[in-house]
Formats: C-alpha cells, sequence, structure tokens
C-alpha cells in the first residue's frame, strides 16, 4: 500500500450523503476519461445511499454502461438498457458474454466504487470480490470511487495499486484539495500528466528559485514561464501581485494554463491570488517548500495579499487543485523559519487531541529528526485537513484554527508598522501565549497543559518587545480581526482543554490587557 492519510469515521446526516454523493458523480462526469468514454464498467454495488440508479439512467442515453453481473459461479458483463431492465435485474445481453470479457476491447473506463482500507491495511467495502477477479486483467482506465467517511478509516490518497489509474473522494468540501507526499520528481509529473493544459507557470521568490526549483528541471517548462518575486512576507503585496499577473498577461497564460506555486506561504498565498484571479481564474497547485507552508499556508484554500498595513486584508478562499509535499525541501530551511512552521503544529496539536499533542511534545526542536518529520507532518496536515473539509469557508469550526491569532496578527502587524519583521509563526507562538492565559482564566484550561504549552513557547520563540503604552494599539488591531461580527466585541478562538474548542467567544478589553501583561511577565519584558 502507498502513502496513506488517516482519516477518521464519522456519520453523515442524509443530506451530507445525498450532498457527497452527487458530487462524487459530478466529478466522474467531468473527468476527461469519462466524457470521452464510450464504453463505461460500472461495478454498481454501490453505498445504499448513492442514487446510482439516477445517475446511470442519465448516461446511458449517450454511452454504453456495462455492469459485471454473477450468474453462478460465472461473472458477465450485460449492457444496461434503462431503469426498467435495471429494476427486474433483466439486462439486454451484450455480445461477446461470459469470462472473455475481459478482452472485451471497447471498455474504455470502468468506474470502482467502495472499496479502499481499513488501519491494518485490510481491503474493505462491497464490491471487492469483483474488484479481485476482474480488475486486475481489464485493459481499461480505472477510476477508484472511495466514501471514506462511511466505509474507510485509513484512505489512500492516490491510486491505491497499481491495478488503479485515478481516485475521486466522496466528501462533503467541494472541490477538495488532493494532498500528496512523496518525492516531487515522481508526483508532479504524475499530477500534470493527469491535466489537459495548455501551459504550466511556476511562481517562486529568489530562495526558491535558488534552492528548490532545480527539482522541477525535468518538466521542460521554458525559463521565460518562471516568475521569480522577492522573498520575505513584507513582499507579499499589491505591487508583486501585479507583477504576477503582467508577467502572466504578456506570457501568453490563459485559463487553460497551470500555475505551481513554489514555495512559503508567501509564494502560495500571493500565487493562489493570482491564479484565482487571472482571467476571472485559472487552476494552480502548491508545492510547499516551508514547514509553516506545508502544514497550513497551502493547504485549506486561503489566498491573499497585505495591504494597507494589515495582514492579508485582501484575498480569496479557493483551494489549490492539489498540494504535493516532498520534505526534502525542508532540509535547507533555517532554524527560525522551522520554528516559525513548528508553531503551527503546537497549535495544531492544542486543537485537536492528547495523541497529537503529545508528539509534539516529544519532538526535539534541538536536534532535528528529519527522518521523524513526515509522519509528524502529516498528521498536522490531518488536523487542518478536518476542519477544512467540514467547514471550508470559515462559518464555525474552521475558526478553530484561528487559536492565537487574534492577538498573534495584532503583533505580527504591529510589527510592521515598526518596520521590524517577525515571523508569522513567532507571532503566532506569542499570541497563543495570550490566548491560552485567556483559556485557563475564562474557560478552564488545565494548569498542567497550560504551563507545559507556555514553557515550550517560551523556550523556543524569544519576544517581541512591547510595553503597557502599546496595549491599545494592540487593542485596536484586534478589532480589524476577520472573526469579528462587526459589533465592536472581539471574537476569540479559546480552548477549554487539549481538542475542546471554544469558538466566538467574547473577551473583554480588560482581560486581553491582563493577558498581554501575562505575555510580558512571562517572557521577562
Ligand atoms: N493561507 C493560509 O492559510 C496561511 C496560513 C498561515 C500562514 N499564511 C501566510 O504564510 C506566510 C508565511 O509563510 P512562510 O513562513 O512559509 O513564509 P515565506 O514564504 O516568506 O518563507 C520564509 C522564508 O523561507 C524561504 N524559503 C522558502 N523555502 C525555503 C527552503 N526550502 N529552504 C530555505 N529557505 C526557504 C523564503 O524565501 C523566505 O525567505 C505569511 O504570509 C502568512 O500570512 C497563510
Amino acid at each position: 500500500m502507498r502513502k496513506s492519510i488517516k482519516a477518521s469515521v464519522k456519520a453523515l446526516s442524509d443530506a451530507e450523503k445525498a450532498m457527497r454523493a452527487s458530487q462524487v458523480w459530478a466529478s466522474v462526469e467531468k473527468e476527461p476519461r469519462f466524457v470521452s468514454a464510450k464504453y463505461v464498467l460500472l461495478f454498481w454495488s454501490l453505498p445504499d445511499e448513492v442514487d446510482t440508479h439516477a445517475f446511470v439512467e442519465k448516461w446511458h442515453t449517450e454511452k454504453h454502461i456495462l455492469l459485471p453481473v454473477v450468474i453462478g459461479d460465472t461473472l458477465e458483463i450485460r449492457s444496461y438498457k434503462g431503469m426498467e431492465s435495471m429494476r427486474k435485474g433483466a439486462f439486454d445481453i451484450l455480445e461477446p458474454i461470459g469470462e472473455p470479457f475481459l478482452d472485451y476491447p471497447l471498455i474504455d473506463l470502468a468506474i470502482v466504487p467502495g472499496v479502499g482500507f481499513d488501519a491494518s491495511g485490510n481491503r474493505l467495502g462491497r464490491g471487492k470480490g469483483y474488484y479481485d477477479r476482474l480488475l486486475p486483467q481489464l485493459q481499461a482506465y480505472k477510476i477508484g470511487v472511495c466514501f471514506p467517511e462511511q466505509y474507510l478509516s485509513a484512505v489512500p490518497t492516490e491510486p491505491w495499486d497499481s491495478k488503479m489509474d485515478k481516485v475521486i473522494f466522496g466528501t462533503i468540501m467541494d472541490n477538495e484539495q488532493v494532498i500528496k507526499l512523496g518525492r516531487l520528481e515522481q508526483i508532479l509529473p504524475e499530477e500534470l500528466g493527469n491535466r489537459s493544459l495548455d501551459s504550466v507557470f511556476v511562481l517562486t521568490d529568489e530562495n526558491t528559485h535558488r534552492l528548490c526549483l532545480g527539482k522541477l528541471s525535468g518538466l521542460g517548462i521554458p525559463a521565460s514561464n518562471v516568475i521569480c518575486i522577492k522573498a520575505g512576507d513584507d513582499n507579499k503585496d499589491v505591487e508583486a501581485l501585479a507583477s504576477v499577473w503582467s508577467h502572466l498577461s504578456q506570457h501568453g497564460a490563459t485559463r487553460k494554463s497551470l500555475m505551481i506555486n513554489l514555495g512559503g506561504g508567501m509564494v502560495t498565498d500571493l500565487g493562489g491570488f493570482a491564479a484565482s484571479t487571472f482571467k476571472r481564474g485559472m487552476d494552480y497547485i502548491n508545492v510547499p517548500t516551508t514547514l509553516l507552508g506545508t502544514i497550513d499556508a497551502a493547504v485549506g484554500g486561503k489566498t491573499g495579499i497585505n495591504f494597507g498595513g494589515l495582514k492579508n486584508e485582501v484575498g480569496v478562499i479557493n483551494p489549490s487543485r492539489s498540494v504535493l509535499i516532498d520534505v526534502d525541501f525542508l532540509r535547507t530551511l533555517d532554524k527560525e523559519n522551522f520554528l516559525s512552521g513548528f508553531a503551527e503544529m503546537i497549535k495544531h496539536g492544542l486543537i485537536s487531541s492528547r495523541e497529537v499533542w503529545n508528539h509534539i511534545l516529544q519532538f526535539d526542536l534541538d536536534q532535528i529528526d528529519y527522518n521523524a518529520l513526515p509522519s509528524l507532518v502529516e498528521e498536522s496536515i490531518q488536523v487542518k485537513r478536518d476542519i477544512v473539509r467540514v467547514d471550508p469557508t470559515e462559518k464555525g469550526i474552521r475558526k478553530a484554527l484561528n487559536f492565537g491569532h487574534t492577538v498573534g496578527h495584532a503583533f505580527e502587524s504591529y510589527a510592521i508598522q515598526q518596520n521590524e519583521t517577525k515571523l508569522h509563526g513567532y507571532a503566532v507562538a506569542w499570541g497563543m501565549l495570550a490566548e491560552l492565559y485567556l483559556s485557563y482564566k475564562l474557560v478552564g484550561f488545565p494548569k498542567e497543559d497550560f504551563l507545559q504549552a507556555v514553557s515550550l513557547i517560551k523556550e523556543h520563540y524569544g519576544s517581541l518587545y512591547i510595553t503597557c503604552k502599546e496595549y491599545d494599539l494592540l487593542y485596536e488591531l484586534m478589532t480589524h480581526d476577520k472573526k469579528n461580527e462587526g459589533d465592536g466585541r472581539i471574537l476569540f478562538t479559546l480552548l477549554g482543554g487539549i481538542g475542546d474548542i471554544r469558538i466566538n467567544t467574547n473577551v473583554e478589553k480588560k482581560d486581553i490587557f491582563e493577558a498581554l501583561d501575562f505575555y510580558r511577565d512571562t517572557l521577562g519584558i
């Protein structure tokens, strides 16, 4: 079995099931292979709630829908001729019939539902008998359709064995990102091979141009399609954005072009926004090269730029089609940037579960073990992914990901105003100190966990110098936080314990000031 990302099994409401099912079939219908296929073999042992009949009915006037059926010990393929025949289990027999159908030359696409693996690697789902007998021998393009929440505790994010060409997931989220971990030299060509594109552009910053672009050399992307912008969050601005639009425009990019964002969160945020808005939207892929980008910025679809001295003031939520992760990039990252990313991993540990939190506490930041990193990274991405999956547009639970960010963003904006650049993750780490204090004081975050988290941050993250004279300004900056609802209140995401998320918690000014006192006392400012 290849690389997989674990998914927890969740109960879905009927409405969610119906939505998921129609999204799966909508994705199947959009597949170029499906569009061009004339003979589609459908393994119809689908989960009950999926209205396969309606879809088959819709397709059968323009396609030959073929169904494998078991007659005694023999598997045969029957041709579907409309709903009535399906209901009665009576199909017209297609010639040739019987076992020789495996060589049947006309089948150009097979859709195989409900198969995957559990956490121990055992294959699950209905239809696996057919799968075992038929697929290895069938000469057709094969799409596997997964319904992770219902059937699978471990879901392959890519074709789960060599017999499968592509996997489509049932999901609540529209347009869900495919996330792959592996060697970029392998996973990127695979990804590009699945698309019909008229040109490919790459966005880098100066550092990723020098350190990371080499891994794309085998793709033959012309140098004129490589766009390089200045590094650093202070360049995540409207000028850099306009320069990317100009480049795309001058070099003939179209809506069928693809942009690869190769870099940290600055590049994926700006590049994602540029791609989402160029010609009203072209596809893009994120290839994160920093730890922060890998476990956070590249995942989940938020894009944008800083504007008017405010962080991420302008942007859109539009997920990249895929995120391709090669942790080898992280080896050239300096310690500060590593720690910046690790701060978001600390946050993911705090908002998710005791298990993830313990893994964070066990990781030795003084001696980074790059071999231990992939599993930690995978776990951290999964925390974000699970949240984004149920609330892609931040109507509710996605606000959990803002833990530490209400105060953190205020620190970051304040630093920008002082012309003092501070890394995003550091600002979040300091913000978490203040918000852990508020969680402890206001909603019962346990003392022992509180002290443990505070000491982890204190040990590694230094400080941003502020005095009590800055409190009003910081408060004013917090009023701009996007989680607020415009009624003057400042709404925090707090924690009642590890994984116990309390979104939309209104916090009074005096408590915020007390939390800033705690921040200064803890860091000896
Ligand atoms: N969209 C989101 O959901 C989201 C979430 C968190 C943060 N962000 C944004 O992400 C940005 C911060 O991300 P970041 O920390 O990755 O910043 P970054 O992209 O500025 O990268 C940090 C530095 O590392 C360099 N770098 C990149 N890859 C490298 C490599 N492999 N080896 C050596 N150096 C490398 C960069 O050139 C840069 O100098 C901020 O703009 C923040 O607002 C976005």
